[in-house]
């Protein structure tokens, strides 16, 4: 089966790529390269430096690989970012989406599984959040992700295009060998920033807010590995391949751990101090995102292999000490 994932230099394409070759699929990739690394794509993947917006091009990569389905990441996922800069997300993560589906259907190809977010929700004070739960974004880029869900629908009823969204919660760790993981620049996702400390890169783990009504007072989150992210999307594939209909599934572990819980597990794993300081809250910040995952559970068959945020972040810490300086473009 052909598989293209757009948006596979990134860090939660990367380890589609490489997940999906692992389990027999023939990968081809589209990335622009603009957030992601040459580097982290897997090289058995066939790789085009392209742009989803392109349409005759991905047009061409789609036929001429006889694509039988899209996985699509392509798109900015920074929160703080999407509020100074809403355009740019509207124009990446929208516009982008509709060339995908556009191309998609001039080429007839007509399965697409695509990462969507709990920011799809906004500020929720329910724990935890199922998919019945009216969709309210609080920042653009989770609006950008609800506009493509319902643009998905849009273009199921008139073309055909069969989809299913996944509304991710908190994702970390890395692939099992430490060949992968998560490197942004610059960062800004607490896992691989509380690993900066014992990795010599800063001297201490700013804490945004202890003021929240919660137990210690800091934010509460959802996270979720990585691989088990992605064989939510292969399940998902797979269901589309067999039932041919849209749906949409939260991803989260259903477990919620505080910054300080998280910082904690860290010094177990690192065997390092990590010191804190309680800065200021992070504007547009939750108390609490805890996912109910039991849809997916349900409908998909999806069962979760990282059940421990320790190993979780045993995972991201193997991968940071074998890759200090994260990854390049050069080559
Ligand atoms: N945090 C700190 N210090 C830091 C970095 C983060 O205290 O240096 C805190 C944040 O305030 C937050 C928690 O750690 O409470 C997690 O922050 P992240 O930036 O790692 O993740 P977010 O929960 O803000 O965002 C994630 C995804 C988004 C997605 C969102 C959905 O990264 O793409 O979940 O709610 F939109």
């Amino acid at each position: 089966m052909n598989v293209l994932v757009t948006g596979g230099a990134g860090y939660i394409g990367s380890h589609a790529v490489k997940i999906l070759i692992e389990q027999g699929y023939n990968v081809v990739v589209i990335d622009n390269l603009s957030t992601g690394y040459k580097d982290a794509i897997d090289s058995r993947a066939k790789f085009y430096n392209l742009d989803i917006r392109d349409l005759d091009k991905v047009i061409d990569v789609l036929k001429t690989n006889k694509i039988d389905s899209v996985i699509h990441f392509a798109a900015f996922s920074l929160v703080g970012e999407s509020m100074e800069k809403p355009l740019k997300y509207y124009e990446n993560n929208v516009y982008g989406t509709k060339v995908l589906l556009d191309a998609m259907n001039q080429a007839n190809v007509k399965k697409i599984v695509f990462s969507s977010t709990a920011a799809v929700y906004g500020d929720k004070d329910i724990s935890p959040i199922t998919e019945e739960l009216e969709e309210t974004p609080s920042n653009a880029y989770g609006e950008t992700k609800l506009a493509m869900e319902k643009m998905m629908k849009w273009a199921d009823i008139a073309y055909g295009i069969k989809y299913i969204a996944l509304r991710y919660f908190n994702v970390a760790g890395a692939y099992f060998t430490g060949e992968i993981g998560e490197s942004h620049n610059p960062e800004t996702h607490l896992i691989p920033i509380i690993l900066q400390v014992p990795l010599g890169k800063r001297k201490s783990i700013s804490v945004y807010g202890n003021d929240y009504d919660t137990p210690d007072g800091t934010c509460i989150r959802d996270y979720i590995h990585i691989e088990d992210l992605i064989s939510a999307h292969i399940l998902a594939m797979k269901k589309l391949e067999k039932d041919n209909s849209s749906n949409f599934y939260n991803l989260g572990s259903g477990m919620g751990f505080s910054v300080l819980e998280m910082i904690e597990a860290a010094r177990v794993v690192t065997k390092h101090k990590i010191p804190v300081i309680i800065s200021e809250r992070r504007l547009g910040d939750p108390a609490r995102l805890i996912a109910s995952s039991l849809k997916a559970e349900k409908e998909l068959g999806w069962v979760k292999k990282y059940t421990e945020v320790k190993d979780i972040i045993g995972s991201a810490w193997k991968f940071h000490q074998l890759h200090k300086d994260g990854f390049n473009n050069e080559n």
